[in-house]
């Protein structure tokens, strides 16, 4: 199996969680920032995974980038997932999260959503993660390869 993590990270944070996932993950797994992709990367993916810190209710500008320039013909019909890292807080979920922006990309390009879009929580704008997000990355990235067979 071929797993695809395309992430983006300002603090280090989500490539953390980004890495935690891929490491939980067997067979061919590659953990990248949208400026290393190449188009071989997108040969043959099973999944792909597309994880962004949360800024201002949203992904950030690489990962929004990296999403409308995906063609459809590599997402179409592959397993898709989306996670992002947000502060633990609710006074700022009027504005939305990045997971949920990546996911309906995703699936508008056709993309076959197998999880819910995950949050991980920061303690603060740098971090750090909450304590057990990294734990919690590696047990969300088994259960949604579960739900994939
Ligand atoms: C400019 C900016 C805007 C942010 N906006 C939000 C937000 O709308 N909602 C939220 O939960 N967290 C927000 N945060 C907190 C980020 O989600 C946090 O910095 C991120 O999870 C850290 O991940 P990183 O270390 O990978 O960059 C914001 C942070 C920055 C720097």
């Amino acid at each position: 199996m071929k797993t695809l993590i395309v992430y983006d990270s300002f603090y280090g944070n989500t490539e953390k969680i980004a890495r935690a996932i891929g490491g939980a993950i067997a067979g061919e797994v590659k953990v990248l920032r949208p400026g290393e992709v190449n188009p071989a990367d997108f040969k043959s993916v099973d999944l792909l995974i597309v994880g962004s810190p949360t800024q201002g209710g949203r992904p950030t500008k690489a990962i929004q980038d990296f999403l409308s320039k995906l063609p459809e013909s590599v997402v179409k019909g592959i397993n898709v997932a989306s996670f992002d890292t947000r502060f633990s807080t609710k006074l700022v979920g009027i504005f939305g999260y990045a997971a949920g922006k990546i996911a309906n990309s995703l699936k508008t390009k056709g993309g076959t959503l197998i999880s819910p879009p995950e949050p991980f929580f920061v303690k603060g704008k740098e971090g750090p993660l909450k304590e057990g997000e990294l734990e919690r990355a590696a047990g969300w990235a088994k259960r949604i390869l579960e739900s994939k067979k």
